[in-house]
């Protein structure tokens, strides 16, 4: 796992970032039930993962996420909403395979989709990405029919870059095409008046 190249040192386990509706907070055991409850079949459908059979796997999940976020590599938040604080879902950046292209990734729970929620979080992510994380360009991941994901990189200003079949965790593969979000179309999304 690669570190993110931080530009100053930053506790990852204690991250609060804030838009017009959500805030990302670092994610912690005290997300579990609500991570094991909302993370299922159908939201899982275009996704590696497979839901977990018991919260002791999600448990597990989340202790690997600290683990990166400890090492450096990963910052994996807890998306709520800003004014109620309901639990909406989880993003992420992992340092994964290419230190200089860090990944993005994303899910809502069903009763959250519809809204926007999903590209308000990648994208006060990808600012956070932008201020604090020396990167050529983030990568997004996504199946080719999952267009409200799809939508997400299209906003940033990302442009598909590879394509190809992945197997998924218990089975099947996901038909994938890869954005890759370029700093530069940040810097023209996050400086731009409009
Ligand atoms: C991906 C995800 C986070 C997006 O959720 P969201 O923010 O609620 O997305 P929305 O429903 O608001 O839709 C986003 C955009 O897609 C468009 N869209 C949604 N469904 C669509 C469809 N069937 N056809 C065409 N456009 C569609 C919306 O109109 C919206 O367009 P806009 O960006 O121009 O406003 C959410 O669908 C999710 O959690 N899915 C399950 C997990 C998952 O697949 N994660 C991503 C893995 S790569």
């Amino acid at each position: 796992m690669n570190r993110l190249l931080l530009f100053q040192p930053v506790d990852l386990l204690d991250v609060s970032l804030e838009s017009e509706r959500v805030r990302l907070q670092s994610i912690s055991d005290a997300y579990a039930p609500e991570i094991f409850r909302e993370f299922t079949e159908e939201i899982t459908r275009y996704m590696y993962p497979a839901p977990p059979a018991r919260i002791e796997e999600t448990l597990a999940f989340i202790a690997r996420v600290r683990e990166g976020m400890q090492a450096g590599s990963d910052l994996g938040c807890a998306i709520r909403a800003r004014e109620s604080e309901e639990f909406l879902g989880c993003c992420g950046l992992h340092g994964k395979a290419a230190q200089r292209a860090p990944e993005l990734g994303i899910w809502l729970k069903k009763g959250a989709h519809g809204h926007g929620f999903g590209r308000e979080a990648i994208a006060r992510l990808a600012r956070w990405a932008w201020e604090q994380v020396d990167f050529d360009y983030l990568v997004y991941p996504v199946d080719r029919a999952n267009v409200p994901s799809r939508r997400i990189p299209e906003f940033l200003g990302g442009t598909i870059f590879k394509e190809g079949l992945v197997p998924r965790m218990n089975g099947g593969s996901l038909d994938e095409v890869v954005y890759r979000i370029p700093r530069g179309a940040l810097t023209q999304r996050f400086t731009s008046s409009t």
